[in-house]
């Protein structure tokens, strides 16, 4: 390992691995470094360890950022399409599944194969484990110092280089090797940050709901999941902390954006008629003599009915209800209001939302405006995905663009 280099890469991850083998092929002397032990967790627990590595159909509208134009750029230079080309070059089987999700046919140990063997194309050197103790700039004129920008003062002395690259991803799943430390370069920068918070996450509700819906838990049915602007038709799970599924988890980035916007918690809503328009559907039955949760079961599952119309007193013969009972039975369908009280946190958190604020990068370069030669890949900028490959898919599009700049 030299001490000089044209790039260092902090943070061996989608992200840092992508930038660092395509700075390395373009003719830079690249040093990739991290402070794990074992390379990628992320990536090999990823999709059930199958990595939904992208999604078919990406765009800015799949992702949350303070700036939701910041990722059009890089997503179009470098979008699913290139990177399932390079997935192809490599041999790596994959599947479609719902919503336009790739899979890895056998393990995602592929992928991480993948991105090392593009690394060793680019003559990346490693350096594992090694964590960084502080970083000083150099100069910002990188001709007065024969290329060096940045010092990292580390267990294996100082290594300098002219372009530094913050790869560190987010706070979520901290056992495997998250850490704030590219918050903290932000900081010492001088860059503006987006307060992180726990995104992709199952959603607490309150001692008195969960008592509530005891009855409830362990139920799994598709529902639209809404807060604010973020709607998603996807499975919801009730859980004895409160809720959970795809949907859930989806919506759980839009209700953590409006806590933060408003420091108010608003309640989550679920049309448990998804596609249906429940009123009408009541009033063709309104003359049955059928229960309430016998006609619910043919679309729920007959368990959550039940339980959900004891939890409402909704459980007589539906000609017994007078119509605006029917209509308040079909409002409580569509928008079935639940405030949670948090979140399950970082140890649960597929993602962070919030992170260094796109508002002091380049969408362009992903450098650092008013510091030549700092970039910030992947996670650890405010940039976050939906559940379905996009995050994946940012970490591939931002280490790939700043890789032609760095
Ligand atoms: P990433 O977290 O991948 O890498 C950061 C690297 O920096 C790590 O190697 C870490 O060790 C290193 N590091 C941290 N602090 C350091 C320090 N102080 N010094 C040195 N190194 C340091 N997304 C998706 O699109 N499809 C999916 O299937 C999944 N599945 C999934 C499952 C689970 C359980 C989780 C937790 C997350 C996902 N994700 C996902 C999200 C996806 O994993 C995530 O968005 C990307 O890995 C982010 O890539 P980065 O390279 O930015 O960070």
């Amino acid at each position: 390992m030299r001490q000089s280099y044209d790039v260092i890469v902090i943070g061996a991850g989608a992200a840092g691995m992508m930038c660092a083998a395509f700075a390395g092929q373009r003719g830079r002397r690249v040093l990739l470094l991290d402070h794990a032990q074992v390379l990628a967790e992320k990536i090999r627990i990823s999709g059930g360890g199958r990595c939904n590595f992208t999604n078919l159909r990406v765009g800015a509208e799949n992702y949350l950022s303070r700036n939701p134009h910041f990722v059009r750029s890089a997503l179009a230079r470098y979008g699913s399409r290139e990177f399932i080309e390079l997935v192809d070059r490599h041999g790596i089987a994959w599947h479609e599944r719902e919503h336009g999700q790739l899979f890895c046919d056998d393990s995602a140990q592929r992928i991480i194969d993948m991105l090392r063997a593009e690394c060793a194309d680019g003559g990346v050197d490693w350096a594992m484990p090694l964590g960084v103790e502080r970083i000083d700039a150099i100069a910002e004129d990188a001709s007065r110092t024969g290329g060096e920008r940045y010092a990292l003062h580390t267990a294996r002395g100082t290594l300098t280089c002219e372009s530094l690259v913050i790869a560190t991803g987010g706070l979520s799943i901290p056992k495997i090797g998250a850490t704030p430390f590219g918050y903290k370069v932000a900081e010492q920068f001088g860059l503006p940050m987006v307060a992180p918070r726990p995104a992709l996450v199952p959603l607490t509700l309150p001692p008195e709901t969960l008592a509530r819906l005891a009855p409830l838990s362990g139920a799994s049915f598709e529902v639209e999941a809404s807060c604010r602007d973020g709607s998603f038709r996807e499975a919801a799970l009730i859980t004895h902390r409160g809720l959970s599924g795809p949907a859930i988890l989806q919506v759980s980035s839009y209700w953590q954006a409006q806590a933060y916007e408003t420091g108010d918690w608003e309640p989550v809503s679920l049309n448990l008629l998804p596609g249906e328009n429940a009123g009408a559907w009541l009033a063709a039955h309104a003359q049955d003599r059928a229960l309430l949760p016998n006609l619910l079961a043919e679309r729920l599952p007959r368990r959550f009915a039940q339980a959900w119309c004891e939890l409402h007193g909704w459980s007589r013969p539906l000609n017994q209800f007078r119509p605006a009972e029917l209509a308040a039975i079909a409002e409580a369908l569509t928008a079935w209001p639940l405030t949670p009280s948090g979140t399950q946190g970082y140890a649960k958190a597929e993602v962070t939302l919030g992170g260094v604020d796109t508002r002091a990068l380049s969408s362009r370069t992903m450098e650092a405006t008013g510091h030549p030669g700092l970039y910030f890949v992947g996670e650890v900028m405010d940039v976050t995905g939906h559940l379905g490959g996009y995050n994946f898919q940012w970490a591939w599009s931002s280490g790939h663009a700043a890789a032609q700049f760095v």
